[in-house]
């Protein structure tokens, strides 16, 4: 077993080349499956006889159903394990946990809180460790994402992106993308909100083309792209129920047919989602003919197949 385990903690631990490689095989094989059934196995079974265990400490849908049928597909298996069942949840340490696992499972995918867990677990790791969401980031979603641009509209590095409402752990991972992808990135929020400084200042060293205000109809002007999510994410302070405050600050940042007409006429509108429809987007925009949300969903799985393979197939 490999001392230094190939992990997938975020964009901007790799260079151009090596993402576009991920993204390439993950067309590859989208591509070479059309028409076939979800359970059929790759030929080349890459990952036949590896296990990937699962960590959830907050729900999902689209994460934990990709990575689990990613991994069939791939002629492995998976564990779904939720903390709250394991002895993580009554306080055995990250670190333990990801020594004990890696006698056990051949990688490690977790969903978490804090961005210190993850790395905690990826240190202490001796098989790869892939980051999915954290406070902080969520990578995989961010490479799906950009594989439904590169379908719908080819070369990154020639698309402007708006990303309009909350600044959050997807915003940081999109920031990661324009410097590695090289699309230029139009973010607008609440001036309530602080964004995350050292992103943007990460992103600025590395040639990622930002710029960040709080005027929605500014950032859509010219865009190819609408990105926007939840205004409330998991595990936020106002993660409770209604908040009449947090509403007011985000519905100007809403995405309606008149923020989509502020965009290039064949625009995009994309979401990691889940959404809260009529809330960040409404109805109109999310089932209309220039939204691509549910491919970004089943992006997920082809993203992530490459992930896991780049991540797995020599450990
Ligand atoms: N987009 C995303 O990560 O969805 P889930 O929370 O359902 O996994
Ligand atoms: N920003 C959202 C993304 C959900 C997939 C959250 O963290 O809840």
């Amino acid at each position: 077993m490999s001392n230094s385990p190939n992990h997938f903690l975020e964009i901007s631990q790799f260079d151009s080349a090596t993402l576009n490689t991920i993204l390439d095989d993950a067309q590859t094989m989208k591509d070479g499956r059309k028409g076939q059934p979800k359970g059929m196995v790759e030929a080349d079974k890459p990952l036949a006889g590896k296990i990937l265990a699962m960590i959830f400490e907050k729900p999902s849908t689209r994460t934990r159903v990709s990575f689990d049928v990613g991994m069939r597909q791939l002629g492995g298996e998976t564990l779904v394990l939720s903390s709250a069942d394991m002895q993580l949840g009554r306080g055995e340490s990250i670190a333990d946990t990801a020594r004990v696992l890696s006698r056990f499972v051949d990688g490690i995918m977790i969903r978490t809180t804090g961005n210190e867990k993850l790395l905690e677990l990826a240190d202490a790791a001796t098989v790869p460790v892939i980051n999915a969401l954290t406070d902080f980031s969520h990578p995989c979603q961010v490479m799906a994402d950009m594989q439904t641009l590169r379908e719908h509209k080819g070369d990154l590095s020639k698309l402007k992106l708006a990303w309009v409402g909350d600044f959050n752990n997807v915003t940081n991972s999109f920031i990661h993308a324009s410097a590695r992808f090289g699309f230029e990135l139009d973010i607008a929020f609440p001036k309530e909100i602080e964004p995350n400084h050292d992103v943007l200042s990460w992103g600025r060293d590395n040639g990622a083309k930002i710029t960040v205000g709080h005027d929605a109809d500014a950032a859509a002007k010219n865009a190819d792209c609408i990105v926007t999510d939840t205004w409330i994410s998991m595990g936020d302070a106002n993660d409770t129920g209604e908040n009449k405050n947090l509403h007011n600050q985000f519905s100007p940042f809403q995405v309606n047919d008149a923020l989509m007409d502020k965009a290039k006429g064949d625009a995009l509108f994309m979401h990691c989602l889940p959404a809260h429809r009529n809330e960040e987007v409404t109805d109109k925009v999310m089932d209309g003919p220039q939204s691509v949300v549910f491919d970004e969903a089943e992006n997920r799985l082809h993203a992530q197949k490459a992930i896991l393979k780049f991540c797995m197939s020599e450990t």
